[in-house]
């Protein structure tokens, strides 16, 4: 099995990047190659008995779409996982908590003026649903590691949202739970092509007038939880594979 793991900035690949240097996975991340593709860098990796593509898009939904379609279709990934940070729309979330996405949708997607619903274009969808059989793999890991991880759905656009106002009119609209810049372009590539899915998000900042303050300082921290949780899930994956 081939299975693409995906973030948006280094930062949020960083912890996987580590365990191939010099980290604690060492023994198991057999380093492959390094491939510079369609103006991205593509990590190939073995992780014991799974193929491992590692990637990070640069920020935003086409750069997502982009790296996405590439890892699938050129790389001949099965599977993709995304791994990263996002900000809280609801109170419930605090820095540092985990949110996998249900269903994921695109705030800034906007015909209404010919009568659409906000974040719906004709032929497709306002939601695309993960895989079931991921969020599955995704509950046992948090049981098995006392981990309290939410689910919810995840509203992505191209805007970095500091502002309580737009956020509490996404979180309206959208019902959303968290909010962020890639993952709902990566659901809409990978449910095209009929690939398995899973986001994932640590909360690093609440959406606010603080949130770049935040964003920069608990980026890292967030970007490691979400990481070592990805890691675990491959372990599981593998075993079901077994
Ligand atoms: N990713 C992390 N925090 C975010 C925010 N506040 N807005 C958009 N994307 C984010």
């Amino acid at each position: 099995m081939k299975i693409a793991i995906m973030g948006a900035m280094l930062e949020e690949v960083d912890p996987f990047l580590a365990s191939y240097e010099h980290g604690p996975l060492l023994k198991y991340f057999k380093k492959h190659s390094d491939v510079e593709y369609a103006d991205n860098l593509y990590h190939e990796a073995k992780y014991k008995d799974l193929d491992i593509v590692l990637s990070y898009s640069k920020i935003g939904k086409v750069n997502a779409a982009l790296t996405a379609s590439m890892m699938i279709e050129h790389f001949g990934c099965e599977m993709l996982l995304f791994t990263g940070v996002a900000g809280a729309v609801t109170s419930e979330l605090k820095i540092g908590d985990l949110v996998a996405a249900t269903q994921l949708c695109q705030h800034d997607l906007d015909i209404t003026d010919f009568g659409h619903p906000y974040g719906y274009v004709p032929k497709g969808k306002i939601y695309v649903e993960s895989s079931r059989e991921l969020l599955h793999i995704a509950k046992a890991v948090a049981n098995d590691k006392g981990i309290n991880l939410k689910k919810g759905i995840i509203a992505t656009g191209d805007q970095f949202i500091a502002d309580s106002e737009r956020k509490e009119w996404i979180a309206r609209t959208f019902d959303a739970d968290a909010i962020e810049m890639e993952g709902a372009a990566v659901a809409v590539v990978c449910d095209a092509l009929d690939i398995p899915f899973f986001v994932l998000r640590a909360i690093c900042d609440a959406a606010d007038i603080d949130a770049t303050f935040d964003f920069d300082k608990f980026v890292k921290h967030s970007s490691q939880v979400s990481s070592s949780f990805i890691m675990a899930m491959l372990e599981k994956i593998m075993a079901k594979q077994a």
